[in-house]
């Protein structure tokens, strides 16, 4: 038993080296530099507070979240967000109410509650932000259903 452990740490130690071998020659976004030196080039943007609601870029994108949600729990017990955006509260919070996509199941039946694959809004909403994309772009929406 003993024996299996360490051979088997053994392989796990030569695959880690010749893993980190292998990564010299691949270049990430962030570049070349290792983990612990950091990237020289990284600017962290600040959340504004409230925006103007950027346009989707085509009908199915989910819409960018125009305002901060720092310290906006969602766990199994509390959903910060729905406390605004579901169809209870959103009137009073003066928010877009979530959209009936957000009650169907994968098999597309309408639950009476939000569906758990919509649950963690965070998954498929993020805060906007005024940046230069990282990466260009050329999509361009089907013009008859902008
Ligand atoms: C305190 C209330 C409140 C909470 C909490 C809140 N929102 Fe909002 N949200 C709003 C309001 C109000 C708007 C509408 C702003 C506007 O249209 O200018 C909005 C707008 C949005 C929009 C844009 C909708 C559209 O059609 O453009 C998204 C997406 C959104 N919120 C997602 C979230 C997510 C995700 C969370 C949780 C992490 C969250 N919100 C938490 C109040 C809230
Ligand atoms: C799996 C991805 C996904 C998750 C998770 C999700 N959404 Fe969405 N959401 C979308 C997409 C896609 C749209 C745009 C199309 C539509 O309405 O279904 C949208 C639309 C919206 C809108 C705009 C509705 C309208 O009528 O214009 C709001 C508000 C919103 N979501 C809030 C939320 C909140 C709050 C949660 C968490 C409880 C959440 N969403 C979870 C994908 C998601």
């Amino acid at each position: 038993m003993k024996k299996t452990l360490l051979l088997i740490s053994m392989a796990l130690g030569l695959s880690a080296i010749f893993s980190s071998a292998l990564a010299e020659h691949v270049t990430s976004l962030r570049g070349s530099n290792d983990l612990e030196t950091g990237s020289n080039n990284v600017i962290i943007k600040q959340v504004q507070r409230d925006q103007e609601p950027i346009e989707r870029d085509y009908v199915q994108q989910p819409p960018l979240v125009p305002h901060k949600i720092e310290g906006y729990s969602i766990n199994l017990k509390y959903n910060k967000c729905l406390s605004c955006h579901s169809w209870k509260n959103y009137k009073k919070a003066r928010a877009t109410k979530i959209s009936q996509t957000h009650f169907a199941d994968r098999d597309e039946n309408v639950l009476a509650n939000v569906s758990s694959r919509r649950y963690f809004c965070t998954q498929c909403h993020v805060p906007q932000m005024n940046a230069t994309p990282l990466i260009e772009n050329e999509f361009r929406p089907v013009q008859a259903i902008r």
